[in-house]
């Protein structure tokens, strides 16, 4: 079953954390909280980072993205279940949510989970950026960037140098320095060798025949770091 594209998640009306009754919508970002859809309002800055710990506030909210702990996997399995549901992410289990614990970053606003992606490494200088996703009720408030740019930090501070992503959201990555690509960006040896990765994401990233299914209407894209 393919999954969904991202059209079939958001484009509905939603609640705008902090602001109550107020609505928020794709393209009409805090339509009727004033002051909202200003540039000051879309600029969130990132004010302080310290263990590891970045603080972003601006416009109307405010919220931390910090490396994952083993307690946040069972609010970053209730995050990922919806978009699982309509095809749009990978869906994973709690063990190898709990394995993978470390890849994590998570995004929190007055103590819930708002957010979540992972920074998988696949070989020396290649990563994906993984399961990212933002709670429905908090999509454009640049909660998406910022775990974005604190997985690319992550992955420079590894080594990594280019940095790969399958998604729906190709505005988003793009926005951010990621191009399409179309055929594979790892040489012959590369390739026989991540074949005996057992990772769903690295079988998508290889194209695998078996795995086609799951990434029908996905774009594969890159950064170069
Ligand atoms: C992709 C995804 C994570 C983006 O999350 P997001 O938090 O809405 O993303 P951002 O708010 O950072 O950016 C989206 C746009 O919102 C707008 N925006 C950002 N901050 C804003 C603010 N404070 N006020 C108003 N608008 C804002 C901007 O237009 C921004 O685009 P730009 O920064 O490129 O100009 C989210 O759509 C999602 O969860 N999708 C489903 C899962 C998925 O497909 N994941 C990718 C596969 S790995």
């Amino acid at each position: 079953m393919p999954r969904h594209p991202l059209s079939a998640y958001a484009g509905r009306g939603m609640p705008c954390p902090g602001v109550r009754g107020a609505k928020t919508r794709m393209g009409a970002p805090h339509a009727g909280v004033p002051g909202a859809d200003t540039p000051a309002a879309r600029t969130m800055v990132r004010v302080s980072s310290r263990w590891g710990i970045a603080a972003y506030a601006g416009g109307v909210s405010e919220f931390n993205v910090r490396p994952a702990r083993s307690a946040d996997i069972p609010g970053i399995h209730r995050l990922l279940e919806p978009l699982v549901d309509r095809r749009i992410l990978l869906g994973k289990d709690l063990a190898v949510l709990y394995g993978a614990v470390q890849e994590f970053v998570v995004a929190e606003a007055s103590g819930e989970l708002i957010g979540c992606g992972a920074l998988h490494v696949m070989w020396e200088d290649l990563g994906e950026i993984r399961t990212l996703l933002v709670r429905e009720d908090w999509l454009h408030h640049g909660i998406g960037r910022a775990i974005v740019e604190e997985l690319e930090e992550k992955a420079r501070r590894l080594g990594l140098s280019r940095l790969f992503c399958l998604t729906f959201e190709t505005e988003f990555f793009a926005r951010r320095g990621f191009e399409p690509i179309g055929e594979q960006i790892v040489d012959a040896d590369v390739y026989s060798q991540l074949l005996r990765s057992g990772d769903a994401g690295v079988e998508e990233f290889l194209d695998l025949a078996h795995v086609k299914p799951n990434t029908l209407g996905n774009t594969r894209m890159l950064k170069h770091l």
